[in-house]
């Protein structure tokens, strides 16, 4: 089944958005697979953001990610790439409808909380860079609750 990486950059971090952001995933019935908090590296950052660095916001960018601890987090369910995209909202904040997490809780481009992968290639390359050791498999009861 589908995985995505989704994560709290550091402005969701120190507004104590964190457990909100995972009850979103937890409550819609995806599954986690691994969770860290860590003050990421540069060369880190500029990986994950590699197809971002001709962009003139590109170095701001950096440094706004490198400005305090992240939380990262896999989660896998059915077509959970697109849907946690739909649950983040639209980048810029007031272009993201209320009900997502952007629309409810930011303002500005250069400070919209969370980060989600887009496309299912750039999930595994994603989880690849941030989980190099791997990330946990488990089944669920619940599933059958959650999935027909
Ligand atoms: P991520 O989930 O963080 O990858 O956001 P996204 O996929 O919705 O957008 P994109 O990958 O194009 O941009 C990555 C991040 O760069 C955004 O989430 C913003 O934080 C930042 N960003 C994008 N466009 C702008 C911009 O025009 N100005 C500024 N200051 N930041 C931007
Ligand atoms: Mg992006």
């Amino acid at each position: 089944r589908e995985r995505t990486y989704i994560m709290v950059k550091p402005d969701g971090v120190e507004r104590g958005l964190v457990g909100e952001i995972i009850k979103r995933f937890e409550q819609k019935g995806y599954k986690l697979q691994a969770l860290q908090a860590l003050q990421p590296s540069r060369q880190h950052l500029e990986q994950h953001y590699g197809d971002l660095k001709d962009k003139p916001f590109f170095p701001k960018l950096v440094d706004y990610m490198l400005s305090g601890p992240v939380v990262g987090m896999v989660w896998e369910g059915k077509d959970v790439v697109r849907v946690g995209r739909v649950m983040l909202g639209a980048t810029n904040p007031l272009a993201s409808a209320p009900g997502t997490i952007r629309g409810d809780y930011a303002i500005d481009v250069g400070k919209n909380i969370c980060h989600g992968s887009d496309s299912v290639e750039n999930a595994e390359k994603e989880i690849a860079l941030w989980f190099p050791n791997g990330t946990l498999q488990y089944t669920r009861s619940v599933d059958k609750l959650i999935y027909e």
